[in-house]
């Protein structure tokens, strides 16, 4: 592949902060990929950007020899190792996420495909049985939200950061389609008002009432509730600290709490539990419903392979700019799936309309897609998804 130019400029994301676009210029045409922004990173995900911030990262672009990546000869997927090299740490997640992904959309072309077909998706998505035509993917949709996600409406928000609703329908349109009307539901219920950053629902009610709301919804629509705990984010000092209703929970007693709640609201889905480095505690947790790693696995093939040793995970989220390399996204995902351990490609809760993260999900067979309800940012994926499943 011949590239012509290769360029950087910053970009808007939905809290209006900037955020880096990558554009690849080939004789196919333009590539572009924008990168998300999280607000309740993780200790251990790779910096957005190097030390003189986005600035530098797109200065380094601009100022990149464009003969020089043409000479690495990048014509499939792993030749991101020699782009890689040569970038070496010059730049940080973000960037090296919307870079490679540039690359990729310009090598997919090239080669006369669409991105998730690149990276191998049919096989690994449709299944053979069904002619081709059966689509596997889940979505997962933030409904109402809490913790450091939720700002607006009360002081006492749930401490829990995200609510979520996966809907069982037979095709990935019908799961959106379901996810829609549990949102929708779940707002006369709560008689919420106001929405959030990711574009979930604001209350003042507790983490309870929250849940007792999500089960009357899921008797009237085929959905299975999630949570995001987000455990470092209310975390300190070897406590859990609860804001709403107001308690102190040590570790063991915030296990139980996780448990009771699995088992008392049938829940499918737990996402953080406890707090980043608490590897243990993930597997005390049991193996009843989903467990799901964000920010004690961060998307990096080595802290994988720990929860993995300790049994302490059976989901994961894959976030491309917690880690950067495409190379490395693969292989969590491809480690996850000889270890029996579900993928959850994940948006970020700042978002742009940028929907490359729906073909990562098709094409490296991701299991779920956590991408939001509400908000164009967030259906832009959904609808990229839809895009491929009845293409
Ligand atoms: P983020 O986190 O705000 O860092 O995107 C979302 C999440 O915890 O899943
Ligand atoms: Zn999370």
């Amino acid at each position: 592949m011949i590239i012509k130019k290769i360029g950087a400029k910053a970009v808007k994301n939905s809290r209006g902060k900037k955020t880096i676009c990558v554009i690849v210029k080939t004789s196919c045409g333009r590539f572009r990929t924008s990168a998300p922004s999280g607000k309740s990173k993780g200790k251990y995900e790779v910096k957005s950007y190097a030390r003189g911030g986005l600035n530098s990262d797109i200065k380094f672009f601009r100022k990149l020899d464009v003969e020089k990546i043409n000479g690495l000869g990048i014509e499939k997927f792993e030749d991101l190792k020699k782009v890689e090299r040569l970038v070496n740490e010059k730049i940080g997640g973000n960037s090296l996420f919307a870079f490679e992904a540039s690359l990729l959309k310009a090598l997919a072309r090239e080669n006369g495909k669409e991105l998730w077909e690149f990276l191998g998706g049919r096989k690994r998505l449709f299944s053979k049985k069904d002619a081709g035509k059966k689509f596997r993917m889940r979505s997962v949709g933030n409904v109402i939200g809490g913790g450091l996600h939720s700002e607006g409406v009360s002081e006492n928000r749930p401490d829990f950061q995200e609510f979520l609703f996966i809907a069982r329908g037979k095709s990935f349109a019908e799961c959106v389609k379901i996810n829609r009307n549990a949102y929708k539901m779940a707002r006369k219920l709560l008689k919420a008002y106001q929405r959030n950053d990711e574009g979930a629902w604001e209350t003042g009610l507790e983490n309870e009432t929250v849940l007792d709301i999500m089960s009357e919804v899921r008797k009237k629509l085929r959905v299975d509730i999630g949570l995001d705990v987000a455990g470092s984010s209310f975390y300190k000092n070897g406590f859990y600290n609860y804001k709403n209703p107001s308690t102190k929970l040590n570790k063991n007693e915030q296990i139980n709490y996780i448990k009771e709640l699995i088992k008392d609201y049938k829940i499918f889905y737990v996402e953080d539990g406890l707090e980043e480095n608490d590897f243990a505690g993930f597997r005390g947790l049991g193996k009843s419903c989903l467990i799901v790693g964000d920010d004690l696995t961060t998307t990096n093939p080595s802290r994988l392979k720990k929860a993995i040793r300790v049994r302490a995970i059976n989901g994961i989220i894959v976030k491309p700019n917690q880690i950067g390399s495409l190379l490395k996204v693969k292989e969590v995902v491809d480690i996850s799936r000889r270890a029996g351990i579900k993928t959850i490609m994940s948006h970020r809760s700042g978002e742009t309309k940028d929907n490359t993260i729906a073909d990562l999900a098709v094409g490296f067979g991701c299991d779920f897609i956590k991408t939001g309800i509400y908000g164009r940012v967030r259906e832009a994926k959904l609808k990229r998804v839809i895009e491929i499943e009845e293409g």
